[in-house]
């Protein structure tokens, strides 16, 4: 399945991107929003696209390969951590606006291979990239307490305890090595009726772990003033967020900013997609769109 880039005319709204402007797409993934931005920002307006996965890097490569967009896209395959320095390697100190859109393309989802679908009997891997721990190894050898922690704090899983004790009764029988083997531990420490909800039982711990395994929260927490940093007077960033703990970051930090007289917001309620976008796109209903002016 094809990812459909999020919000995009809203973005495209409230950037405004100009000829010959610069931008920064974090969240490179299909590069939607990035192609989208060129078009507006011809004939030498350029943009700098990250993503930690190298697959999705190459497929965008090849899309724009033999245009004239090969030279006005750059893309790194990086984690966002890093976007300061990586900027500046490539001649982005100051930029017109930058992009975060969080979380997971589409076509991870389905084609990835690394356990992000509770649909699909895959080995549990959840990370964007390549580095550190899987989350086949997070639920192998976290304690008791520090798998309660993460599946609550990061899915408010109101069976946090009863799901990281079935994970921990598991694995001393054997290693839990792929999807269907975490969701059976679910199922089986959740109560029946927990499978006839709205949302698959898997849900939230599924969530949960795909934020542990890539420290999605704290990478975000570190990106932000990066970004911010390489903003132009006036320059715009846009954050996308699907859920509210990295919501919550954007919301805190960005009042914090404006407050200090360093930012201006330029949506006091977050930006959600119309009706019409959600049921073209269901991936698109939990997002929030916040962009804010720097000062
Ligand atoms: C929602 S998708 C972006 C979709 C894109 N805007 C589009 O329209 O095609 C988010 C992307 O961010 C990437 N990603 C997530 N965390 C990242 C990080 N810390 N550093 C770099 N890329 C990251 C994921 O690999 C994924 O491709």
């Amino acid at each position: 399945m094809s990812h459909i880039p999020v919000l995009l005319q809203e973005v495209l709204q409230y950037f405004d991107p100009q000829p010959n402007q610069d931008y920064i797409d974090a969240t490179s993934g299909a590069g939607g929003h990035s192609l989208a931005i060129l078009e507006k920002t011809k004939p030498n307006g350029r943009v700098l696209s990250l993503d930690l996965d190298e697959r999705l890097i190459s497929k965008l490569l090849l899309k724009i390969k033999g245009t004239e967009l090969e030279k006005r896209l750059i893309t790194v395959c990086v984690n966002f951590s890093e976007i300061d320095q990586i900027a500046k390697e490539n001649g982005f100190e100051k930029v017109d606006g930058i992009l975060f859109d969080l979380g997971l393309n589409s076509e991870s989802l389905e084609e990835s291979g690394k356990g992000f679908s509770f649909l699909k009997d895959e080995p549990l891997d959840m990370r964007f990239g390549k580095e550190g721990l899987t989350a086949s190894e997070i639920v192998n050898t976290y304690s008791l307490e520090a798998l309660t922690d993460l599946i609550r704090n990061y899915s408010q899983e109101k069976y946090a305890y009863s799901i990281a004790q079935a994970i921990t009764k598991f694995r001393q029988r054997k290693p839990i090595v792929t999807t269907f083997d975490l969701i059976d531990i679910i199922k089986h420490s959740t109560p029946l009726n927990y499978e006839h909800r709205r949302i698959h039982p898997a849900t939230r711990t599924f969530q949960a772990l795909r934020i542990a395994t890539n420290n999605e929260l704290q990478i975000l927490e570190q990106a932000i003033p990066k970004a911010l940093s390489l903003l132009k007077e006036q320059g715009k960033i846009a954050v996308i967020a699907y859920h509210s703990l990295e919501d919550r970051i954007i919301k805190n930090y960005f009042r914090e900013q404006a407050k200090a007289g360093h930012l201006q917001i330029l949506n006091k309620k977050p930006i959600t997609p119309a009706a019409s976008e959600v049921s073209n796109n269901f991936r698109s209903r939990s997002a929030k769109l916040r962009i804010a002016i720097k000062l």
